[in-house]
């Protein structure tokens, strides 16, 4: 195979911008910005995330059980570079930012436009990101879009012209 074919090939593949979070109720919280992320199901309604299996996210979400996607607005560009490193809680906040625990205990961002919260279904470990299989089981609109939903999203080419995730 060729790895420049590879790579570029890959990269044309679109991705919206997502914080991951989770929470395990044993004061652990996990928040990371994640791109790998579909919906594979209407009923019951299924999303897959790739999570890094040596992040301390996947602990989380593995032990929790549990986690949320928060959606990213097309200017929340600063909170997808927030959340690429390694979230940290000070003073009730998630490296910085507002939220609450939604209905399975993962931290739901205030500022993100909308979130779904999904319990762990199964978990496909193949390859160093694991496929984490979750049920939507709650969702909230915090700030509801104007025109086509998938219009709002950050995506992975408003980040500039060098950030990829995927090649
Ligand atoms: C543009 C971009 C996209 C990313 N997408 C993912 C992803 O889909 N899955 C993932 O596990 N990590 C992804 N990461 C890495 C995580 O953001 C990063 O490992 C994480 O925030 C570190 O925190 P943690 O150790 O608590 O997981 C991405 C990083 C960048 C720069």
């Amino acid at each position: 195979m060729n790895a420049d074919a590879k790579k570029t090939a890959l990269r044309m593949i679109p991705y919206g911008i997502y914080v991951l979070t989770s929470a395990d109720g044993q004061g652990n919280i996990a928040a990371a910005t994640v791109n790998w992320v579909t919906q594979t199901a209407f009923a019951p309604p299924l999303v897959v995330v790739g999570i890094k299996a040596d992040a301390g996210s996947y602990g989380t979400v593995k032990s929790a059980g549990v986690f949320a996607l928060n959606m990213l607005g097309k200017d929340q560009k600063d909170l997808a570079f927030t959340f690429f490193r390694p979230a940290d809680v000070q003073d009730g906040k998630l490296s910085g930012q507002s939220f609450r625990a939604g209905s399975t205990g993962c931290p739901i961002l205030a500022e993100a436009p909308a979130a779904v919260e999904c319990r762990v279904r199964q978990i496909v470990a193949e390859g160093d990101h694991h496929i984490v299989i979750g049920e939507v089981v709650d969702a909230h609109v915090m700030k509801p879009p104007f025109g086509r939903p998938d219009a709002a999203i950050l995506e992975m080419k408003d980040l500039g012209a060098t950030v990829f995730y995927g090649g």
